[in-house]
């Protein structure tokens, strides 16, 4: 058992101390938590395969699903690829830093460990400021999957990272809830036409219309094939409470309520749709949502409670990351 140290850091002007601290742990091989703007990442040195293996153990993660390496920027890029194309410059001029991971052909310089064995690397250029301070410090790329256990829901905050992974991990930088709340677009650029394998903070047009091309998203693969991206399992981010879906609030009268039970949901839902005891979250905007979407989880998976219901999103492009993980953290109520 490890004792987890916990630093508070300024989100804007990080202790140059803290920073200092947290990049000796990562060169001594150790596993550091901190905050992307999207989730907590769970951080070591990519290049060390030795450190790499302990973030696995530490998540319980299986052995198949890749890593995303978060660098400083293009040109610590340039060594762990050996495809940065066009169409991935023109990405990273327009959405780097932030939510975007790149998919391209990896150089040696990448270990079989961060890769699961195969072809391709995930690259990534995190936006805040103590992120891109910590690899700065460091030198090298750092592999960082979200700091949960595996097939837990994902942390926003310090508090989720402890709560999962105390014990476990040397140290997390604390510098509060992360901006954007859901895990980041991944693009295969390795693949022609592009294909999102997750979608995420910025969508498949989005990126379609900076490139000119077609994306592809979705599940177009044949059945049974495995997944182009191997942690996209149906069931992931789930909470321990049992948790259910709907597609739309009309089915809400379908429901036996449970003694203890709460609701989560995107749009208005009217006051005789469940009964007056559940515990209710709605988050009508699609940014707060994001925002909000995991600690809301997190809180009621803490409640204790008998049921979660959550009422998918509206139909549109700007949900499709939201419905995503709703519904990899649910089921589906059968009627
Ligand atoms: O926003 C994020 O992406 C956060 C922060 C910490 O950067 N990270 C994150 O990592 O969500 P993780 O490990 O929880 O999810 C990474 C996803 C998985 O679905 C994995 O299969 C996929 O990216 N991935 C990573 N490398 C890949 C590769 N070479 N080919 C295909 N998929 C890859
Ligand atoms: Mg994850």
């Amino acid at each position: 058992m490890i004792r987890t140290r916990i630093l508070l850091v300024d989100p804007d002007e990080p202790e140059p101390d803290a920073i200092a601290e947290a990049a000796d742990v990562l060169r001594l091989g150790g596993l550091v938590a901190f905050a992307t703007e999207t989730v907590y990442g769970l951080g070591a040195v990519a290049t060390d395969a030795d450190a790499v293996r302990g973030i696995f153990q530490a998540k319980g993660r299986p052995s198949f699903n890749p890593l995303i390496v978060h660098v400083g920027g293009d040109d610590q890029v340039r060594s762990l690829t050996t495809d940065w194309t066009d169409r991935a410059a023109l990405l990273a001029r327009t959405f780097w830093p932030g939510p975007l991971t790149l998919v391209l052909k990896r150089t040696p310089a990448i270990p079989d460990v961060v890769a699961a064995g195969g072809p391709t690397v995930g690259l990534r250029v995190p936006a805040p400021t103590v992120a891109r301070r910590l690899i700065e410090r460091v030198g090298l790329p750092l592999a960082a999957p979200s700091a949960n256990r595996s097939n837990r829901i994902s942390p926003t905050s310090a508090d989720h990272v402890l709560a999962d992974l105390d014990g476990l991990i040397h140290l997390i930088l604390d510098s509060g809830p992360t901006s954007v709340g859901l895990e980041s677009t991944v693009l295969d650029l390795a693949a022609d036409p592009p294909r999102v394998l997750r979608p995420g903070p910025i969508t498949a047009g989005e990126l379609a219309e900076v490139l000119g091309v077609e994306v592809l998203s979705g599940d177009a693969g044949p059945t049974g094939a495995a997944p182009a991206s191997p942690g996209m399992l149906a069931v992931h981010y789930a909470p321990r409470t049992l948790a259910i879906r709907v597609s739309d609030p009309a089915q809400l009268s379908e429901i036996v309520w449970p003694g203890r039970a709460g609701l989560i949901a995107f749009q208005t839902i009217p006051d005789a749709a469940c009964p007056p005891g559940v515990a209710r979250i709605v988050h009508p905007d699609p940014r707060q949502a994001a925002r909000a979407f995991y600690r809301s989880l997190h809180e009621l998976d803490a409640r204790n409670l008998d049921l979660i219901i959550a009422v998918e999103p509206p139909p549109g492009p700007v949900w499709d990351a939201l419905r995503d993980r709703l519904r990899r953290a649910t089921t589906p109520h059968v009627s």
